[in-house]
């Protein structure tokens, strides 16, 4: 590792009513992956925006190569050789990936732009990084994980010496994340530094060098990652260990009931004759790699997509599901994995956003109980300590991963008794993690049951009773949870088709 390049000293940061950082030191060497932690809310975007200009530091240092930098924008921290990925992208979709990769910089031929001049250009660093995208397409055709992976070469052709990766990874599939890290590995050979958020306790151990940890807007401590284990870092960041084992056996009740019965669901490409059960009180896992076909599963159960053909039973009845709100009536209710796209209203304020689904519920002879609407919000979001400073604030003020819990607490609200949780805990930190199981398990108690779909293998086995394993469309294997195993569910959602 080369010498320090950056050097921020008792950054302070405030919003209207929140100190959202007090004090925090960081350092970055030439040639370093530098882990930045802390649980959601801690300070970690702020920190980065600080750090380009996007936001104003109210106190502190910040040394770039040496000199006291303060920049105003964007623009003059990317001439200072910073680049960041954001963690909420900031694309155009109607554009091509090439036009994203070159916005504001773009090749031209007289006044026209020059498309192909860029797209072989695109191409040429594509090959070189080894990403297979082609540069002509539409963006927004795209997965969100090619997309972070067209930010990441964007960020990459500038040529910068300090490159921050904001959650890089929340949405890449796992060979997405071995290239990443290929690309990361070969940054760092050539000297740039990298700032690196993630809320992936492995990852944390496999790429960095170092981990700086946040807590509520302060400096809790910087350590070298060789150094330390996983609790160690956990215990800085909310200040005690979390443990989660796997659920030993199943916790339905002998002889519960059959809710959901889905037989020979086909729908589109992605879901092949898929049947499976689920009964009363039951927590069903659906385990598989991405792009598995557990979402659209979902979907096609929930009417959000066409389904071609396939019968769901609904407590021993014959139930017509076409659209979310036929689901919604006869109580089953999704969560789904990009909370972005289907359901996060930026401008409308922390309440509002939670009580949306349940509206209903707080409506009586015509009048609603606002207040009581209010209390219950209120209570929901404690018990998943969503960070904010009041229940009025606007959702766009809040972290990304708080974002995301008042989206988790507008379907707790929500009375049903059928929940489709699609990677509840994606973006979310250890601590609400747990909050979150705990919450999961009180539904179950109340005789609610879940479908919950993940791709993080130690919760699949945590919270379970019994495992659906998907690959490719096709259901591969079903498991109890005392039979299962990393490497059975692993084999199973490798099992491809033999053709
Ligand atoms: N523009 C803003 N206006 C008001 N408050 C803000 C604004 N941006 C951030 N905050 C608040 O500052 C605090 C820190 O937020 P920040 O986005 O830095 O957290 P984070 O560590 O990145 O969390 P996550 O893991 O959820 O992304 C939070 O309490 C957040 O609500
Ligand atoms: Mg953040």
């Amino acid at each position: 590792m080369g010498e320090t390049i950056l050097k921020m000293q008792g950054i302070q940061k405030y919003f209207s009513g929140v100190h959202a950082l007090n004090g925090v030191n960081f350092e970055l060497r030439a040639g370093e992956v530098h882990a930045l932690m802390g649980e959601n809310g801690a300070g970690k975007s702020t920190l980065i925006k600080v750090l380009c200009g996007i936001h104003k530091r109210d106190g502190g240092n910040v040394e770039l190569f040496g000199k006291e930098v303060n920049f105003n924008n964007i623009a003059e921290s990317q001439d200072a050789g910073i680049s960041v990925i954001h963690q909420e992208l900031n694309m155009m979709g109607h554009l091509t990936v090439a036009q994203n990769m070159f916005i504001g910089r773009e090749a031209r031929k007289g006044f026209f732009i020059d498309d192909k001049k860029m797209e072989a250009d695109a191409q040429r660093l594509f090959d070189k990084m080894g990403v297979k995208i082609n540069p002509a397409t539409k963006l927004g055709d795209l997965t969100v994980g090619k997309q972070q992976m067209v930010e990441i070469a964007k960020a990459v052709s500038r040529e910068c010496k300090l490159l921050v990766l904001d959650e890089p990874t929340a949405a890449l599939t796992l060979p997405e994340v071995e290239e990443l890290f290929k690309i990361m590995n070969d940054l760092r050979s050539k000297g740039i530094g990298m700032i690196y958020i993630s809320h992936r306790m492995d990852e944390i151990n496999r790429i960095s060098d170092r981990v700086t940890v946040m807590r509520d807007g302060e400096y809790v401590g910087t350590v070298n990652t060789a150094d330390v284990t996983k609790d160690d870092i956990v215990k800085m960041m909310v200040g005690r260990t979390i443990m989660g084992e796997q659920k030993e056996a199943s916790a339905v009740a002998e002889g519960a009931p059959v809710v959901l019965d889905v037989k020979n669901l086909n729908a589109g490409k992605e879901v092949k004759n898929v049947s499976f059960q689920l009964r009363k009180g039951e927590i069903l896992g659906f385990a598989g790699l991405m792009g598995a076909g557990r979402t659209e599963v979902a979907r096609a159960l929930y009417g959000a997509d066409p389904r071609q053909t396939g019968e769901i039973y609904l407590n021993g009845k014959r139930a017509k599901i076409k659209t979310p709100e036929q689901a919604v009536k006869h109580g089953i209710c999704y969560l789904s994995e990009d909370r972005k796209r289907f359901g996060l209203m930026l401008d409308k304020s922390v309440t509002q956003n939670s009580a949306i689904a349940s509206v209903d519920d707080y409506i009586t002879m015509g009048l609603i109980n606002d207040s009581k609407m209010r209390e219950v919000s209120a209570q929901t979001n404690a018990k998943l300590r969503t960070k904010t400073p009041s229940m009025e604030q606007l959702l766009k003020n809040l972290s990304g991963g708080n974002q995301q819990k008042v989206i988790i607490a507008r379907w707790l609200m929500k009375n049903c008794d059928i929940f489709i949780f699609d990677e509840p805990t994606r973006g979310i930190d250890v601590g609400a993690k747990s909050e979150i199981y705990h919450l999961m398990e009180d539904l179950t108690k109340q005789g609610k049951s879940i479908i919950m779909i993940s791709s993080e293998l130690p919760e699949v086995l945590r919270m379970s009773d019994r495992i659906i394993v998907m690959c490719e469309g096709r259901k591969t294997g079903e498991l109890d949870i005392s039979e299962a195993t990393q490497e059975n569910i692993m084999q199973l959602a490798t099992m491809r088709e033999e053709n």
